[in-house]
């Protein structure tokens, strides 16, 4: 090679460097910065979720159908936390986590249709036939991962903390040791990127098994289900289409 295609190919190299770290600049400096966290559902998951990114030092606001319950939830968490109406969340995220019963979805997303466009939603939702109703078996048949996307359309959907115990979630950052990783799946990916971030502060570790189709893989009885090591889930991972 002559010194002037050593040269050449020093200065593609150097500006390819240049368009990686431009090109990262955004995610990096979401990941700088601390987050305003919409929560959708202040039940189980979504209280000890919430209460857990407060705590890390995000912004976020309860919302359920009850928002006087809200208020005494966000006041017991102090300045990170606040309350508001659906609609006020999911305004207020730049990410939310959806976290009511499947039958309550198309409710969701008819609720909140134009905030959710574009926006990037942690999709917790498990759909079960006795509790949701005939929705659930749709949902098991399509996939929960298409099936949220159908019903939240234009969210940027990412399934994550599907298959854990609620208690779980809202210890695993204090926990000492070794993480379990979280199986998640979704296809955008910079909602992938923020997700993953707030799953790294619940105290897991991300383990992206595919795009959203592979949603369908994420609830209880499943072979991914429960808490398992990041390398397992990996391992699983392979074996499911
Ligand atoms: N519990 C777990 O360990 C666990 C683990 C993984 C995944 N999941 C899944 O995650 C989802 C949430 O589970 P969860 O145990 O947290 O349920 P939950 O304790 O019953 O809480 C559900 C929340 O959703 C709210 N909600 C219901 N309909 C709503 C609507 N139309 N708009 C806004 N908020 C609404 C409820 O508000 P009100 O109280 O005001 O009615 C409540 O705050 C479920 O799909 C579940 O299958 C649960």
């Amino acid at each position: 090679m002559t010194v002037h295609h050593t040269r050449q190919r020093r200065h593609f190299l150097q500006a390819a460097a240049a368009t990686l770290i431009l090109g990262s600049l955004p995610s990096f400096a979401a990941e700088a910065g601390k987050l305003r966290i919409g929560i959708i559902g202040s039940g189980r998951v979504g209280s000890a979720l919430g209460t857990t990114w407060a705590k890390a030092g995000h912004t976020v606001m309860f919302s359920s159908l009850d928002i006087e319950q809200d208020k005494k939830l966000a006041a017991g968490i102090g300045g990170n936390a606040r309350a508001g109406t659906p609609r006020e969340a999911a305004a207020f995220g730049e990410i939310l986590l959806v976290a009511v019963p499947y039958g309550a979805l198309p409710q969701v997303g008819k609720d909140l249709a134009e905030l959710l466009k574009g926006k990037a939603v942690i999709d917790t939702c498990n759909p079960f036939p006795n509790r949701d109703g005939e929705i659930a078996n749709w949902a098991r048949e399509k996939g929960a991962g298409l099936a949220s996307a159908e019903l939240l359309p234009g969210a940027r959907i990412v399934r994550a903390f599907n298959a854990v115990g609620a208690a779980r979630m809202g210890e695993a950052a204090q926990r000492p040791g070794p993480r379990s990783g979280m199986p998640m799946a979704g296809d955008d990916a910079a909602a992938i990127a923020l997700a993953s971030r707030l799953v790294r502060d619940a105290g897991f570790e991300p383990v992206l098994i595919g795009g959203l189709a592979m949603g369908k893989h994420l609830m209880p009885g499943t072979p991914l289900a429960g808490e398992r090591s990041a390398e397992e889930i990996r391992k699983i991972a392979a074996t499911l289409n």
